[in-house]
Order: C-alpha cells, then structure tokens, then sequence
C-alpha cells in the first residue's frame, strides 16, 4: 500500500482512455491525501514541526447563549431561543510562542464557539457580518457565470442540519459586511454532532481557513438515558491543519505567491479547537470524544501512541447501533466521529492522539484512580436498515478529474457538470433513492449531501479503463461489494468514496422540499467544481 504511486487520471474531453491504479486496500485512504503537490512552498512558511509540542492548554469551546427569545414568522419560529452571533475580525494565539494570529470568527477567540439544542426545540441564529471589506487571503480571480461579490462574503451552514433551504446557508445566499441573515433551526433530528461553516460560493475555503467554524450538538433523551460520559468529561474536538508564514500569521498558498490554485491543502501546524498540538489533563477514566475533521483537505488517521483501543459510539448523525471496538480510525474533511476512551488504561501517563506520524494533542493522565460509575452500553440506539428495494430509483454518477491545456490546473466535476450547469438531480419529497458514486480519479473524495442523512450501502471496484473507453454502462467490476464496515453503519451525511470504485448510498430524502446542494468536502474540490445544486420537489 505504501508503495502506490500517485498518477493523475486525464478525462481529455472526457473519453481518452487513462490508466489507472485502483488499491485495494482503499481504508489506507490518508495516504492519497498526504502525497498531494499542493504544499505552501518552505521560504514562506515558517517550520511548524519547530514548535515545541503541548505548551498550550486545550481551549474548550465557548458555549453560546441566547440574548432572549423571538418569534419568526416566515421561518415558521414561534417563541424561539434567539442567538446573535457577529463574525469579525480577531486575533488570537494559536500557540505560545506565535504572535497573535489575524482570524475570523463566530466568537471572540480561536476556541470554536458551540451551540446546544435539544432535538425537537428550534432555535433561531441571526448571523451579522461584522467583517472589513479586505479578506486575509488572495482570492481567485473570476470565475465564468458564478456571480462574484465583495472580497468579505459569507453565508453559514449548520452541516448536518435539517433545516428549510432558505435557512441552510445556500452558497449563492451570500451577504457582504453591515448585513446579516436570520436562519432557524427546527432541530426535528435525532441527536447528532453538527458543525458550522462558512459556505460562501467561492471564498468558502478562505473563509473556513480564516476560521469560520463552530458547533452545533443536538441532544435527545435516548442519548442522554444512555448515561455517556457528560460536562467536563465530554470533549468536543475541531481537528485541521494550518501553516504560518515567516510572521506567524496564517498562510493560505494561493496565486500570486504560488503557481496554480491549490488543488488539496495541507498544512504543516495541527490545530485542535484553535492551539496548535494542545495538552488537556485528564482524568483515569472514561471520556467522550466528539470529533470533528474539519480542514480544507487532510485526512486523519487517528490512534492513541500507547496503542489502547477505544471505542466509537456514533458517526455523522448520531449514535451508532451498538459501540465498536477500534485502535485506528481514519477521518475525511467534515466527517465526525463520536468516541469514548477509557484513560484508566494510562493512569500517570501522556499519550498522544496522533495521525499516523503527527501529533495532534497530548492527554496527561491523573496518577491517583476514580470513581468511574458509567459503564458503556452494549447497544445504543437502534438503527433500522433500509432495504435497497425501498429505492425509488438509482443515479449513476461518477466523480472527475479533467487536466487543464496549461498543465497546471484541474478541473474537478461531478458528473461531468459544472456548478452553473442547470439542475439535473430532482427528486421527490419522502422518496427514497440509491446515489452510485463511480470515482474516476485517484483521490478519495468524502461526498456530501445537504439536508438528508443515508446508509452505505456498499463499495464496489470497477474497471476505469474500460468504462471511459466505452462511456457506457454496465461498469466491469474487478471485485466483490464490500460492506461498509461497522462504524459506516450508522446515518451518515459524508462518504468516503475511494479511488476506482463505485459507492452506493441510500438516501431517504426527508425533510423539506427546496434547493440544496451536494459537493465533495475537500475544499479546494468543491471550489473548483466539485459541487452541484440538486432539488427536492414535494
Ligand atoms: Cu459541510 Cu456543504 O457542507
Ligand atoms: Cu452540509
Ligand atoms: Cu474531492
């Protein structure tokens, strides 16, 4: 696996036979990610590796509370809590021995801002851009037919949420400083861990890279019978990676500093919940871990350094049927993984949470035992199958990578559209439809959809080659269906579709009828195409 070479797939005009690998192995996914070219160049950057490791304390996200209640009668809102939230300019440290960092934020520091709900009870957000007319970054230039606003747009989308299209942050929604947006949150879903993210239609990776992230749990009385480790015992962890440049503040490898636009980025200075590499005491016992990947591009491959296992209890949209037992799990850009690590296994020690050579944050264990009455349940919460037969129908759609004449560029699409291309997936309110991902590039690409939550169906290798060359269906499989495994099972809103296979999903389109979009999660792909409206008609 180690050895795979990475070779571009070329689509010239979308027929030319390429060759491709296709690993088999494809939960070594990280390794695609890290032998990207898209690396800020050194005489920029400043060597985060010199950074000395775990100086910091882990900041722990700044609750939000509401300034009140207020009725909304367009988003249907009756006496709802009411949250002002003012996205501004900051500066914050990110490690000890860095000057003040230029950010954006939801809050007043690095420390993600976290918003609570219950499920069931909606909350209103009024978002005001508070931003100056200057963004951090270079941005790219003008984009055929994509409208282009001031340099300081933002619109946000809670992602995971089920919310009405005119309150999820469509990227077109965008509004420029001295304006904000009014959105409600129905919160009708099963507790989960959202997250929060600027969504801007073409900034959007600056926007989130300049820090405009945050959280958004949903709890539910299933999930609190379920006596989980709570309060200071649950962590809610943002993972991404960042670089700096000579002056300590954030670099973000754009033109005209370097050649083509960066088609992955990955940094060299590991965040989590805004300090690079963090410490957090702990106590010898169990710990919830509500994870979030929420960089531009990397993947996470995580472990603990002493090896122990842990257990994850939920994925994307909550809670998982049952915990599963794991040393190493890997995790896409916007994917979330809820754990729950037994520290008693370490007493007195510091372990690390790495991905696979990098260190994340250290956990520094007490010496002296607890009490740790909890015990984790055997089962969580039931999750019910969906059967493939419930399936309305089925979208084959595949996932492209298109070489550039200049040779540096590419173009990403799914489906071979562009985002100004008219909407070609419609589909029926409370329908049910199987979406088979056929990737013909040699990256995986963690695809997402708004509004609706889906099961993995399966995962399937199939002959690129053959496929361009004909253009036509059926697909030459070069191996079985693979199950998803265990921890896929749950409801998810990311897949990982790896390189050379087909992936089915099985949506239940619930919710509400509207516009949305879907796109891949790895920023720098969706801007440059990777994202398509799609509609849900009632
Ligand atoms: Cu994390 Cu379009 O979303
Ligand atoms: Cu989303
Ligand atoms: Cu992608």
């Amino acid at each position: 696996m180690k050895s795979w070479t990475r070779r571009r797939l070329l689509e010239q005009g979308g027929l030319a036979a390429a060759s491709l690998l296709v690993r088999a192995g494809w939960a070594q996914t990280s390794n695609a990610m890290q032998m990207s070219y898209a690396r800020p160049s050194a005489a920029r950057t400043l060597d985060a590796s010199k950074l000395e490791s775990f100086v910091d304390p882990l900041p722990l996200p700044v609750l939000q509370t509401p300034q009140g209640r207020r009725s909304s009668p367009v988003h249907g809102a009756v006496d709802a809590p009411y949250y002002a939230i003012h996205i501004r300019a900051i500066e914050s440290r990110l490690h000890r021995d860095l000057p003040p960092s230029c950010l954006w934020g939801y809050g007043a520091t690095s420390a993600p801002v976290l918003f609570e709900a219950q499920s069931g009870q909606g909350i209103l957000i009024d978002w005001f851009n508070d931003l100056p007319p200057q963004h951090l970054f270079t941005l790219d230039p003008p984009r055929d037919g994509v409208a282009q606003g001031p340099p300081t747009r933002v619109v946000t989308h809670v992602h995971g949420a089920r919310v009405p299209s005119i309150s999820d942050g469509y990227p077109e929604d965008w509004f420029v400083p001295g304006n904000h947006r009014l959105c409600y949150y129905p919160n009708r879903q099963e507790a989960a861990a959202l997250w929060a993210h600027d969504h801007a239609m073409g900034v959007n990776r600056f926007n989130i890279f300049a820090g405009l992230m945050g959280w958004y749990l949903i709890r539910d009385e299933v999930e609190q019978g379920l006596g989980l480790p709570s309060g200071k015992y649950e962590l809610p962890l943002l993972l991404y990676d960042r670089s700096f440049d000579l002056q300590g503040q954030l670099y973000y490898p754009n033109p005209p500093d370097e050649g083509a636009w960066a088609q992955e980025f990955l940094g060299d200075a590991m965040v989590v919940n805004g300090k690079v590499r963090p410490y957090h005491e702990v106590e010898p016992r169990k710990y919830r871990l509500r994870i979030a990947n929420t960089a531009n591009s990397r993947f996470f491959s995580l472990s603990l350094s002493n090896g122990q296992s842990f257990h994850m209890i939920g994925s994307d949209q909550g809670l998982l049927a049952a915990p599963v037992e794991m040393t190493r799990l890997v995790i896409a850009p916007a994917e979330r993984a809820d754990l729950v690590v037994d520290f008693s296994h370490a007493r007195g020690q510091n372990i690390i949470l790495q991905s696979d050579e990098l260190e994340l944050m250290q956990f520094r264990i007490g010496r002296d035992a607890v009490d740790d009455p909890g015990q984790l349940p055997a089962s969580l919460r039931p999750i019910e199958r969906i059967a493939e037969e419930a399936a309305a129908r089925t979208r084959f759609m595949t996932l492209n990578e298109f070489d550039n004449d200049n040779g540096m560029a590419m173009v990403m699409l799914l489906n071979r559209k562009h985002w100004m291309d008219p909407v070609t997936e419609r589909v029926k309110l409370d329908s049910v439809e199987i979406w088979s991902l056929a990737n013909l590039t040699q990256d995986t690409h963690p695809i997402h959809l708004h509004l609706v939550r889906f099961q993995i169906l399966d995962r399937r290798s199939f002959s690129v080659d053959d496929y361009l060359a004909s253009n036509a269906l059926p697909l030459r499989y070069t191996g079985p269906a693979m199950q998803p495994a265990a921890h896929e099972m749950g409801w998810k809103d990311v897949v990982q579709c790896p390189p050379g296979m087909v992936t089915r999903i099985l949506i239940p389109f619930q919710g509400y009828a509207g516009r949305y979009v879907w796109h891949c999660h790895i920023l720098e792909h969706e801007a440059n195409e990777m994202m398509r409206p799609y509609e849900i008609f009632s």
